[in-house]
């Protein structure tokens, strides 16, 4: 058996904890990352018939029955990931039509998956109907996004357009927009339910006065578009108090469209 933190996808986890942690997106235990594995992946790394513990998931997913999870525990703060994988990190594999997380690394003074658990798991449900190469599912709270959501309007098409409006290459990132959800208790199956609905029409879903969620194909690209979102939202609070002179046009991104060869999402360009 190879040593399981030199396998790429444990380097790469740690390395954008720390990423994250370092842009100030997770204060605290703020913040939750999910990275679906291939059984082939863990498996020269892991005994996969030892099971450690089985946690139950208090919901179903069927869909993920049998997969593989490398996702950060609840409780622990992203700062000490590199310090100490084993403790803020755990290996899971979903049985039981998803209803139960068998333990096979990690979370190793006793802990468990985080309180997110349920709009992870959903949020992949959604992606991979949409892209079956989506694997990552990250949640943080970056203060700029969070501050829009106390004074721009939480229509979808404003919010999205707004951000478009703030860097040129933000409709090229996310074409498709963000979603918003409006202030719902966070760590329960009904805010996983509606982020995952959410998520079938855009990678990017923002918790109103909360945060955050991205998803993507590997941790680099959602890494990149929550970065583009946040600072998106950055120059808006910057200038959102200041009479407004210039902007990008309705014109400059259908340029913007055929230049990069990407469709903005239907209706939000006049
Ligand atoms: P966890 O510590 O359970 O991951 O929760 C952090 C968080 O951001 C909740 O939304
Ligand atoms: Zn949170």
């Amino acid at each position: 058996m190879k040593d399981i933190l030199t396998a790429p996808f444990m380097v790469e986890m740690i390395r954008t904890a720390s990423n994250m942690y370092a842009h100030g997106w997770d204060e605290r235990n703020g913040g939750n990352i999910s990275l679906l594995l291939e059984e082939e992946e863990v498996a020269g790394y892991l005994d996969v018939k030892k099971v450690l513990r089985v946690i139950p998931t208090g919901f179903a997913a069927p869909a993920l029955e049998g997969k593989y999870f490398l996702v950060t525990g609840t409780g622990k703060y992203f700062k000490n990931v590199e310090y100490a994988p084993e403790v803020n990190l755990g290996i899971v594999r979903l049985t039981d039509g998803g209803t139960q997380a068998e333990l096979l690394w990690g979370y190793s003074d006793g802990g468990q998956f985080t309180s997110e658990f349920p709009a992870h798991m959903m949020s992949h449900v959604a992606r991979l109907g949409v892209n079956p190469e989506n694997r990552v599912v990250m949640h943080c709270h970056p203060a700029n996004l969070l501050a829009m959501t106390y004074v721009h309007s939480l229509d979808e098409k404003q919010f999205t357009r707004t951000l478009w409006q703030m860097c040129t290459e933000c409709i090229v990132v996310f074409p498709e927009g963000v979603n918003v959800l409006p202030w719902m208790l966070c760590g329960t199956n009904e805010i996983g339910e509606a982020t995952a609905e959410k998520m079938k029409t855009a990678r990017l879903v923002v918790w109103s006065q909360h945060g955050i969620y991205g998803a993507g194909k590997d941790l680099d690209e959602t890494f990149g578009l929550i970065e583009t979102a946040e600072k998106a939202a950055e120059i808006y609070m910057k200038i959102a108090h200041l009479p407004l002179k210039n902007t990008i046009t309705d014109d400059q991104m259908h340029q913007l469209e055929k230049r990069f060869n990407i469709q903005a999402r239907e209706g939000y360009l006049d």
